[in-house]
């Protein structure tokens, strides 16, 4: 019997394509070359599925070549390499990767911002080139976490996690901007107040972004905003490159019109803008929020529960344009 075809781009857990194997015909990636688009899209021509990590391109150039194509799983809560407008008028399903790596984002973002008030990396390198040779009363000194204002942007799952995380644990006062205002019981639960952008990055000390990119997002935070923070305030993009625009945010760094950032993503990348690279008072992680094994081998089985679900039950889990089902 002829079995569904499906392209897993990227190297995942052997695990998981070996339960990908068991229903389908699997053309893997061990190797974890980086194909181009135009080889993606030579590969799918023959394949009614595909295995995505986030950073593989989906739009109606590719959509074009690859006629066969019914579903895009991503492995990725965002799915901003997805163009789902060209996706639903080829009638090809996306997925994505939700909830379970909420906790563990939210984790990581609150350890970006904990590392970024504290100057923990920026006084580790000074350790390690040997500088440290005396104490002295205002060394690394930073801002306090405990009892400060935390502004979050992107008030979804992680967003609250991460408001839990600040309220409950650190006695911080939390407020919010999001699209729009959570109901009253969230609200509650997190300890978080509705605020306007422009209120929020003039009162938080702190200011985590967690709202996902599209073009309506793009540079929520630019010079004008960085110019409304108070110059003791910290920034943390755990969100998307280009949320933040990178060269407004290495200049308000090197001036010193923020005290510091934390990032784990940037615009272009795995290329980080130079003059991030030059500034001290910055921490840069390469796109780590959810890297734990446990939450990334869930985040692959439901990728392949989607795959599985839709392409062998016709129920994927978490579908993104449940309007190409009906
Ligand atoms: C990671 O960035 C994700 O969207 O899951």
């Amino acid at each position: 019997m002829n079995r569904p075809r499906i392209l897993v781009a990227r190297a995942i857990f052997p695990e998981v394509i070996e339960r990908l194997q068991q229903h389908f015909d699997v053309e893997s990636n061990p190797e974890d070359v980086l194909w181009s688009k135009t080889q993606i899209t030579e590969k799918l021509r023959d394949k009614v599925g595909v295995f995505t990590t986030g950073g593989e391109r989906i739009d109606a150039e590719v959509l074009a070549g690859c006629p066969h194509l019914k579903i895009c799983a991503n492995m990725a809560v965002g799915y901003n390499n997805f163009d789902l407008d060209a996706m639903t008028a080829a009638r090809v399903l996306g997925t994505n990767a939700p909830d379970v790596l909420t906790e563990t984002t939210a984790d990581f973002g609150f350890a970006l911002l904990m590392a970024t008030a504290r100057r923990i990396s920026e006084s580790e390198h000074f350790l390690r080139a040997g500088h440290w040779t005396r104490w002295s009363y205002d060394m690394f000194a930073g801002a306090d976490v405990h009892g400060s204002t935390l502004g979050i942007i992107g008030m979804g799952r992680i967003g609250q996690g991460i408001a839990r995380r600040g309220a409950l644990g650190f006695g911080m006062k939390v407020v919010y901007h999001n699209r729009s205002r959570l109901d009253a019981a969230i609200e509650g639960e997190c300890k978080a107040s509705y605020v306007s952008k422009e209120e929020l990055l003039k009162t938080a000390d702190h200011v985590v972004l967690v709202v996902p990119y599209s073009a309506a997002s793009h540079h929520t935070i630019g010079a004008a905003e960085l110019a409304l923070m108070k110059s003791t305030a910290t920034l943390i993009n755990i969100a998307r490159g280009g949320i933040v625009d990178d060269a407004a945010l290495a200049k308000a760094l090197h001036e010193k019109r923020i005290a510091a950032a934390g990032l784990d993503v940037f615009e272009g990348e795995p290329k980080v803008h130079p003059d991030l690279l030059t500034v001290p008072n910055v921490v840069l992680t390469p796109h780590i929020a959810s890297a734990t094994l446990p939450t990334r081998l869930a985040m692959a089985n439901l990728a392949a529960d989607n795959l599985i679900g839709f392409l062998v039950n016709g129920k994927p889990l978490t579908p993104l344009n449940p309007e190409v089902l009906g």
